[in-house]
């Protein structure tokens, strides 16, 4: 693999509020649950460190609260190596998830909280860090316009993006044509593709199926690249963990077949232990685990 790549990442940072629970309550019900726990989080931020352990250069563009979240949020950042000279404190609460694991699958509320404040005129501030970028990743837990000025300065200065459209919304069609890929998982898809658009758009979608693993398109074909059979125990952050190592592996130089394998054992291994970043591997572990598996 060549040099590491210089990533940036415009998105959220969350603490996530996490209950382990064997059944889930009904709306008006209480059920004692087995485990809680407060984990770092924020699909901004977990793509972030997971890029960084996999040995990126990465900036962090984004906002947190001014309170002890916040505060915590961008010293666990830096700690993970992650360049937080770009993001800000802000005079509202840092953005939370609350996050339910259940039978190794979770379900997650998020409330932005400070993530709202990555506005247009936030990112227009920060334009110099995006355009020195070799790629640009973001998601959708930050206000459209700040994606929107995010993409536009990318590609101007010819770097590459990629769009995690999670959570879906409604986006405007100059925005998914701007971007080179996007990691729909297959609940996302069905919003962004029609019947219109979707021959233009599928060759740009990396499309991830949890334990199926991730499927690219050429020409119309689906390519399907299979998951690595691995003992879950929390898939929260697998898809974030996917999207890290398929960047990380994309400016390295790799063909997109190849990055995506290299996504698929991130996330495998991102999903052997609690919490969103927590069993996010370092680029030597990857390797460890790729050449155990050949
Ligand atoms: O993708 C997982 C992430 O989604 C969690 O860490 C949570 O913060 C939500 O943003």
């Amino acid at each position: 693999m060549g040099q590491a790549p210089n990533i940036t990442i415009v998105g959220s940072i969350n603490m996530d509020i996490v209950t382990i629970t064997d059944q889930l309550p009904k709306m008006g019900e209480t059920i004692l649950g087995q485990q809680f726990q407060m984990n770092p989080g924020g699909k901004g931020a977990n793509q972030a460190v997971a890029s960084a352990r996999l040995g990126a250069a990465v900036q962090m563009i984004g906002c947190v609260g001014e309170d002890l979240f916040g505060n915590e949020m961008i010293a666990h950042l830096n700690s993970e190596g992650v360049d937080v000279s770009n993001v800000e404190q802000v005079a509202t609460q840092t953005g939370t998830a609350s996050i339910t694991v259940s039978n190794k699958d979770n379900n997650i509320i998020v409330v932005p909280g400070a993530n709202n404040h990555v506005t247009a005129s936030f990112v227009e501030a920060k334009r110099d860090v995006i355009a020195e970028s070799d790629i640009l990743i973001l998601q959708l837990e930050i206000p459209l316009d700040g994606v929107l000025k995010a993409v536009e300065i990318a590609t101007k200065n010819g770097v590459i993006v990629i769009l995690n459209p999670a959570p879906i919304r409604e986006l405007p069609a100059d925005l998914l044509n701007k971007v080179d890929y996007l990691t729909p998982n297959e609940h996302e898809i069905k919003h962004l593709t029609n019947e219109k658009n979707h021959a233009e758009l599928i060759e740009k979608v990396i499309l991830t199926k949890g334990s199926e693993g991730v499927s690219y398109f050429q020409k119309g074909k689906e390519i399907n690249i299979p998951a690595y059979t691995i003992d879950v125990v929390d898939t929260t952050g697998a898809g974030d963990s996917f999207n890290a190592g398929f960047a990380v592996a994309l400016g390295q130089g790799l063909s997109v077949e190849a990055a995506c394998l290299y996504g698929n054992a991130v996330a495998a291994l991102s999903t052997t232990r609690l919490g969103a970043q927590t069993g996010m591997p370092t680029a030597d572990e990857v390797q460890e685990f790729l050449s155990n598996k050949n």
